[in-house]
């Protein structure tokens, strides 16, 4: 595998701090997270930018469905508002649209306008922005898990067949490779569930900013460090 490549093929980011934003302001927690959207266009624009070919947001968990009533149709909202106001910038920009997660928890009209939206761009060619929607990384595994169970008890995989790539390609991230760069926003020093078995030798990136304030200046600091940065995948360094 080719050590330290200058741009990061896959970056995925844990967007966090919409909350502190808004209490810090003392604004509703929903204000923080329209203004994370901000953020997001941002992130899409400096990704594509940059050559990044696959970028995944972590937009709404399978935990976040315990936040208030309020708080989850507000960000669903604006999810379907970032949608349609956004369309036809990411089409002239090359983008196309893909989504991880279980889907079918959303509402009805989410789901829509996403299809609209991921048909719309299927052709472009530039950046694949991949959304995690009431997304678990241990969701995934069980749902792999099942998947796989399925096909052994149908009797078209013996269970000394199942080997990495086989759970690679059962997951949600099936067609996509796996993340070089994990950047995390707000200064927390953890994965929450976040793509668990695609992120074994993912490097990570943290800083202390609210997602609400994440601009292009943050994106390229964490591409800088990410250069400097040796990848190993486990091996020893090359002489
Ligand atoms: C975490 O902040 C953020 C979220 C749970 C939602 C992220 C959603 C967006 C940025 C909105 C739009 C998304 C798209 C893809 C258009 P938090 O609320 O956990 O912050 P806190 O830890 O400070 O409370």
């Amino acid at each position: 595998m080719s050590a330290n490549p200058k741009v990061p093929r896959h970056i995925a980011i844990i967007m966090d701090g919409n909350g502190r934003w808004a209490r810090q302001r003392g604004l509703p927690r929903i204000e923080g997270h329209r203004a994370g959207a901000e953020s997001v266009r941002a992130a899409v624009h400096a990704a594509g930018e940059a050559g990044v070919k696959y970028l995944t947001l972590y937009a709404f968990s399978v935990e976040n469905w315990r936040r208030p009533k309020q708080e989850v149709s507000g960000l669903m909202r604006l999810l379907v508002r970032y949608l349609r106001s956004e369309i036809d910038e990411l089409d002239r920009n090359n983008v196309r649209l893909e989504t991880i997660g279980r889907l079918e928890d959303l509402p009805k009209s989410a789901q829509r306008e996403l299809e609209e939206a991921r048909q719309r761009l299927s052709k472009n060619t530039g950046l694949t922005l991949i959304v995690a929607l009431s997304y678990g990384g241990r969701t995934e595994l069980v749902d792999a898990m099942r998947k796989i169970a399925g096909e052994v008890q149908a009797g078209r995989l013996r269970p000394e067949q199942i080997d990495e790539a086989t759970i690679s390609g059962a997951l949600y991230t099936a067609k996509f490779p796996d993340p070089d760069l994990l950047i995390r926003t707000s200064g927390e020093m953890r994965l929450s569930n976040f793509l668990l078995w695609q992120t074994s030798y993912t490097e990570i990136w943290i800083t202390p900013t609210l997602w609400p304030d994440f601009r292009k200046e943050d994106f390229l600091q964490a591409l800088a460090d990410y250069r400097k940065r040796e990848r190993r995948f486990g091996g020893i360094e090359p002489t």
